[in-house]
């Protein structure tokens, strides 16, 4: 359910969208379904920028909207996020309320890990997480007191003694507030009991036409696999995680969805002398549920699998994804850098599949990961059941991911590895080892894994199981995703730390060693302290921090602020979904979307537009160019390109639709001719020659820059130490998480317009907009209530943007929304551009002192700023320079910064 769905047909803007693939969180709702097998209703959190509308037959669905609202009752939820000062922008904040308020729904009394755990999938950009979960903290079942004490006392309480400041002044946690009322879970919505009802009674196939797309949703095993059998291609849609990815990336799409969410057979769990045999269309989350509650049951031997799933399934991806993603999709999709499938494979994992024409198993190994066609499940067969077989007792099992975040973030690298010792002994009986994240597929290291069996566990075999691995496991140079010396190194840090772990547990046994011939028992020596420190755990538990506040003097006036504790003024409001981003203004009569066509090209010629096709798209009204700019076509930068492009994402021109979708359809019509100029690709030429180098070919965006202090050449002369060198800076991506939005409204007098923005920077959108209409700038109204983040990436950017949707308003008289999906925003702007510095610097001991700068003499810093941007995998450049934050004041402040810490460093100060 795209946010356009919830806003058009229910008026429900609270819900935000922030990525459109689910990575973010701000556009969680709670799903509620009936299981009408076990009696139960079942709560879970939901990206809803991932949910077809279509699965949502018989479910409930839980917006901000209906946890509470100004209006009608604000939920505790909501009220001590806001005065727990949990939001700033409070783009997020629904999102958080939603995924705290599933929770709530099935744990009257989380833990703090739950709580935790919860928030997995909700990204803040502004805030900080301390705040928000100190406010959630009031719900755990744990002491949720500051302990600001330390005696076990809570702040407030008076008789004990008062907790001071350095400046002895009484202080208090923000977290023990008094004022919170408690939760009464009877007060919550209840499941509609029609609902309950049909789902009872829905024995029926479920079929919905779309204009491109029929969604089946049987309810038999029988019946699906008759469907499989008639339309072999159709996907099984269960959470939709990866078919949406495919399909927002490759554009994707399937005249036939089945959706065998009502198959019985899909949801077994049961326990057999193998192993657990868990249904495919369980999500992760029950996945996770399920091994916890098993393994504290069953010997610790045969649960090895199980603990190495169980670490991935903590960390992967956030708590939305974990519900919705199921285990039967997870293993079909085989995304390289999936995490769970290298674990499943050298656990040995079978995969019980069904189709027309009987039942059959395949092993989940690598052939199958690699999607070789003899060992891959065929066309019109469907995975019903997974079967994940205990371990033994001379198995180790181990599981390894490293992402650029714990939690939360697709894994750069990640790893399944077991060895099976011969029965009491450290002899290689078998060995898997598989990479996720190297290849397009998961990879084995099957050959080196081969070479090892009968080989003893020791540091021989170590040294050369790395070698053997990283021969097999090669990756180029120009490896697609990059990061390749470090992606190489996780390959050998990772089995030098199974190789650690396994002897770590091998101490822990009595083993029979072969010495000259013959066998002796022999215990293995414990890990040396060096060795046992790279088995710790990152810490993963509950992070402390506590805000104090310190009361104000008793004499201080009410209407006073500075040094209180005051809530957001719009904290309420964002808790709530009520506060009003720039996509939640109601549509207004006559609106029209807008959608843009950008270069694909680094520099080219415009040879042409043709957009004679995109015209015929039903609902376009009309395609915007630069022709169509009365006045200035932007300042630094053109708003529309004119007669050359000079990176790619550039705007060139716009297509505006009676709705969103046609808009974007329009705009994939548009043909443009290009003739390609050469790019300049890198600031100086450093490995590829055959860039074109920006230095080489002054390609500065601002004049050289120096900065000159003394007498240059007496100081050098001078000198008792010269300090020279260069510095890089690379670009960074702004994360706002309310992307570029605009609504430009002409009003019927005198050529005015009401523009409203998020922008960092109004006046400059109401002059840029002035001049391009050729107006007067008080004909330009520019509103600016809130912004959903911006970090600099505000400044300068939405001027532009209005200025294409006023342009493209004053062409068509109507008024006119454009607000950039995720992608295309991180396509437009540039962020903060890469800096490069050349500096030199002499320094002149004091004759006290040896040691002592007493003059630092900075007598030539050269700051080059140039127009390179790499996208990377894309094989295209940009080479323009984008403004980023502060317009190039950011990325200087940086490379200044950068340059005084160098040289702190170099001289050790
Ligand atoms: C934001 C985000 C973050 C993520 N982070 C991680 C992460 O950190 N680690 C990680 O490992 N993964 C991660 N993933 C990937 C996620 O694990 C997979 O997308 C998910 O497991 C796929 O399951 P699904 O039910 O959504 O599959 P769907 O998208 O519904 O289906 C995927 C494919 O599987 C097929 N299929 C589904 N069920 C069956 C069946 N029973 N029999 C035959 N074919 C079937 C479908 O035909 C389809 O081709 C992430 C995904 C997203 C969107
Ligand atoms: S997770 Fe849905 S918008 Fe980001
Ligand atoms: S308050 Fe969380 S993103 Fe701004």
């Amino acid at each position: 359910i795209k946010k356009h769905i919830l806003f058009l047909n229910f008026r429900l803007s609270g819900t935000k969208y922030g990525c459109g693939i689910g990575g973010c969180g701000a556009c969680t709702v709670m799903i509620s379904t009936y299981d009408p097998v076990a009696k139960q209703i079942q709560h879970r959190p939901a990206n809803s920028c991932l949910l077809p509308i279509c699965s949502l037959h018989g479910a409930a669905v839980t917006t901000v909207e209906g946890v509470g609202s100004i209006k009608t009752r604000i939920h505790p939820i909501q009220e001590r996020l806001a005065k727990c000062h949990g939001s700033q922008c409070g783009f997020c904040t629904p999102g958080m309320v939603m995924s705290i308020y599933a929770l709530l729904r099935n744990h009257a009394e989380p833990s703090m890990e739950q709580i935790i755990s919860a928030l997995d999938g909700n990204l803040c950009r502004c805030t900080g997480y301390r705040p928000i979960i100190d406010s959630y903290r009031s719900f755990a079942r744990e002491p949720t007191c500051c302990q600001l004490r330390g005696t076990g006392q809570c702040c407030l309480d008076q008789e004990e003694c008062v907790c001071s400041s350095s400046t002895g002044d009484q202080t208090h946690s923000g977290l023990c507030n008094p004022e919170f009322p408690p939760m009464d879970p009877t007060q919550e919505f209840i499941f509609p009991p029609e609902l309950m009802r049909m789902a009872q009674e829905q024995l029926r196939t479920l079929i919905f036409h779309g204009k491109r797309t029929t969604w089946i949703s049987p309810t038999s095993l029988n019946e699906l696999l008759e469907l499989k059998a008639k339309y072999p291609k159709a996907p099984l849609v269960v959470g939709n995680t990866s078919v949406e990815l495919k399909k927002t990336h490759h554009d994707a799409y399937h005249p036939i969805i089945l959706h065998p969410v009502r198959i019985p057979e899909m949801y077994v769990v049961s326990s057999t002398d193998d192993g657990l045999v868990i249904g495919a269309a369980c999500c992760l989350a029950q996945l996770r549920d399920i091994l916890m509650e098993a393994v504290p049951k069953l010997p610790e031997e045969k649960t090895k699998i199980y603990q190495a799933l169980l670490q991935h399934l903590r960390t992967l991806a956030g708590e939305q994804i974990r519900s919705m993603a199921s285990l039967g999709g997870h293993i079909v999709s085989r995304g390289s850098n999936w995490d769970l499938n290298p674990v499943l494979s050298v656990g040995k994992s079978v995969l019980n599949l069904a189709s027309e024409d009987g039942k059959r198993q395949v092993l989940l190994n690598d052939q199958f990961l690699a999607g070789c066609e003899h060992a891959d499940i065929k066309p019109k067969e469907v995975i019903v059941s997974v079967l994940i077989p205990y371990s033994m007792k001379d198995d180790f099992i181990s599981a390894f991911r490293q992402a650029e975040s714990q939690k939360n973030a697709l894994s750069i690298v990640n790893s399944g590895m077991r060895v099976l010792f011969s029965p009491g002994t450290d002899i290689i009986a078998d060995l898997s080892i598989l990479y996720g994240g190297i290849g397009s597929t998961t990879l084995s290291a099957r050959k080196s894994c081969e070479k090892l069996i009968g080989r003893q566990w020791n540091d021989q075999m170590l040294s050369e199981a790395c070698k053997l691995v990283l021969e097999e496991i090669f990756l180029p140079s120009s490896a697609p995703g990059g990061r390749v010396e470090y992606r190489r190194t996780l390959l050998v840090s990772f089995l030098f730390r199974f190789y650690l772990e396994v002897l770590h547990g091998l101490h822990q046994m009595v083993r029979t060693v072969y010495v000259l011939g013959f066998n002796s028992k022999y215990v293995y020596a414990e890990l040396s302290q060096e060795k046992m420190s790279a088995l710790v755990m990152l810490p993963s538990g509950v992070p402390q921090g506590v805000q104090i506040y310190q009361d104000v003097d008793s004499g201080q006036s009410p209407q006073d602020p500075v040094g209180r504790p005051i809530m957001h003024q719009s904290g309420i409001k964002h808790a709530t979904g009520e506060a009003v981003y720039i996509d939640d203004i109601r549509p207004v009569d006559g609106e029209l979307s807008l959608a843009v066509v950008t270069s694909i090209r680094a520099h080219a010629k415009i040879i042409s537009i043709d957009a004679s096709e995109a015209l015929r798209v039903p609902g376009v009204v009309d395609v915007v160019t630069a022709r169509d700019v009365p006045g200035e076509n932007g300042k630094d930068e053109q708003a529309y390109a004119e007669e050359k492009v000079i990176c790619v994402g550039q705007i060139i021109c716009a297509v505006v639709a009676e709705s969103v979708t046609q808009a974007k359809c329009g705009a994939e019509k548009v043909k443009i001719v290009y003739e390609d100029l050469e790019p300049i690709l890198t600031i100086e030429v450093t490995i590829c020659l055959l860039f074109l180098d920006a230095i080489k070919h002054k390609s500065y965006i601002t004049e050289e820059r120096k900065i000159e202090k003394g007498d240059i050449e007496k100081g050098f002369e001078s000198a008792d130490e010269i300090i020279e060198g260069e510095l890089h800076v690379g670009g960074q991506e702004h994360f706002y998480l309310e992307t570029n939005s605009v609504l430009v409204i002409p009003r019927v007098e005198d050529k005015e317009m009401d523009v409203y923005v998020s922008t960092q920077h109004a006046t400059d959108v109401q002059e840029l907009v002035a001049s391009a209409l050729n107006l007067q700038s008080n004909k330009i109204m520019c509103h600016v209530k809130r912004v959903g983040g911006a970090f600099g990436g505000k400044i300068t950017k939405p001027s532009l943007f209005a200025v294409i949707a006023a342009v493209a308003a004053n062409k068509t008289g109507r008024p006119v929304r454009f607000v950039l999906e995720r992608n295309m925003d991180m396509l437009i702007t540039g962020g903060r551009h890469p800096f490069f510095g050349k500096y030199k610097v002499s320094e002149r001991r004091s004759l006290a002192d040896d040691y002592f700068w007493d003059r630092l003499y900075i007598f030539f810093i050269l700051l080059k700023i140039f127009l390179t941007k790499i996208l990377l995998g894309s094989g295209y450049v940009k080479t323009k320079f984008r403004i980023g934050w502060g317009k190039k004041k950011g990325g200087r402040f940086h490379f200044w910064l950068n340059l005084v810490l160098t040289i702190r460093q170099g001289k050790g100060l």
